[in-house]
């Protein structure tokens, strides 16, 4: 039995093809260079428990699709936080630190990256403070306080945890581990990216023969992308077709891309997608994606639940994968762009195609988790 050709039609809600691309390695580097990205390697790779994460085949989808390869990175397995996130704050931290263990980190978030940072702190036994905005779970905010990290809980939306994060770290002289840049405030991005490089530095090390011809991102502020697309330039001899993706209620970097400039996007409603969920692309990623990102997909809601149960009941591959809503994407990006036969011919995906898809996190909301591969 097939598993795509059941009558369910996959959806995306626009394609666009960026009309000022040109990919520049060296200018890419520029953005996050090759010490950065081997320092954050060396760095984490010491780190104790640490151990590449699985390059998975998605086999069984490859074959439905008509092409030669599907490798999904499977983040779900990375250190005990299920998720990329946790090479990025907690990389930070250690390069904020020093060796330092009487300094104080704060930092505001929605959930993963706060983790991270609390988790990176924990680590070094370092103090840590989490501003969460009242919209944040309380299962969210318990997962950070267990990691000893003190949570404090501010009125009001993301963007207010981070005035007073701000306003209190300044005060009590603690220091920022943000993971979104802003004009005088880059240095720390910059490590949480460098952290997330580790990926591509493994999945070269795992592909070993192949060569990737597309590569699919997920973006909420872009900095996975960016650090995907500065891996690319320091670790491949060729140039992968690269497409980010993004949920069509915040698509920030296809509008952005669209006109060449940091486009604002006001979120009317939130994505199921909730880490890909913002409305501005941060000053580093951008340098680095809009010029080397070929395409842009945006994505609505309806088919994450679906394709998290697939791939959690082995449907796409051998082996059954634990897939979280942020996940998914890649997955249905590449599922609807070889269901329309011109864009699939358009970006030559064929029988010698190898994909790569970012399986960026597991079950970090598992509540979410079940209720959705349930639906
Ligand atoms: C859990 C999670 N958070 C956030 C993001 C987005 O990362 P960034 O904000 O760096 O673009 C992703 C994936 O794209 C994700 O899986």
């Amino acid at each position: 039995m097939t598993i795509l050709s059941n009558g369910h039609l996959w959806k995306h809600t626009e394609f666009i093809q960026n009309k000022n691309y040109s990919f520049d390695k060296t200018e890419i580097l520029k953005s996050l260079s090759i010490k950065e990205i081997d320092e954050a390697y060396s760095g984490i790779s010491n780190w104790k428990g640490y151990s590449k994460t699985p390059l998975l085949e998605l086999n069984k989808l490859t074959k439905e699709l008509k092409l030669n390869k599907i490798f999904y990175k499977d983040e779900s397995k990375r250190f005990d936080l299920k998720s990329f996130k946790a090479l990025g704050g907690a990389y930070a931290v250690e390069k904020v630190s020093k060796g330092n263990k009487d300094i104080v980190v704060a930092t505001a978030t929605a959930g993963n990256h706060g983790r991270s940072v609390a988790w990176g702190a924990k680590r070094l036994d370092i103090k840590c403070k989490i501003f969460i905005s009242e919209f944040v779970s309380d299962a969210r905010g318990k997962a950070m306080a267990d990691l000893g990290a003190d949570v404090i809980k501010v009125k009001g939306n993301y963007e207010k945890s981070l005035i007073e994060c701000i306003k209190q770290s300044t005060n009590n002289d603690w220091q920022i581990v943000q993971d979104v840049a802003w004009k005088d405030y880059m240095t720390v991005p910059k490590y949480t990216m460098a952290g997330y490089t580790v990926m591509m530095k493994e999945i070269v090390d795992q592909i070993r023969n192949d060569q990737i011809t597309h590569i699919i991102l997920q973006a909420g502020v872009g900095g996975m992308a960016g650090a995907m697309v500065a891996g690319i330039a320091r670790y491949l001899k060729n140039i992968p077709e690269i497409i980010v993706v993004e949920p069509d209620s915040a698509a920030c970097v296809m509008e952005s891309i669209k006109t060449g400039k940091i486009e604002k996007i006001d979120i009317e409603r939130e994505s199921l997608m909730g880490g890909m969920s913002c409305g501005e692309v941060s000053l580093v990623p951008w340098e680095i994606l809009k010029n080397s990102v070929k395409y842009c997909i945006s994505l609505p809601d309806d088919d994450i639940a679906k394709t998290m149960k697939l791939l959690g009941n082995a449907s796409f591959s051998n082996e059954k994968i634990i897939a979280g809503e942020n996940s998914a994407p890649g997955v249905i990006s590449l599922i609807t762009i070889c269901e329309d036969e011109k864009i699939k011919e358009n970006l030559k995906l064929n029988r010698d195609s190898n994909i790569l898809l970012i399986g960026c996190e597991g079950d970090t909301d598992q509540a979410m988790y079940q209720k959705l591969i349930n639906q």
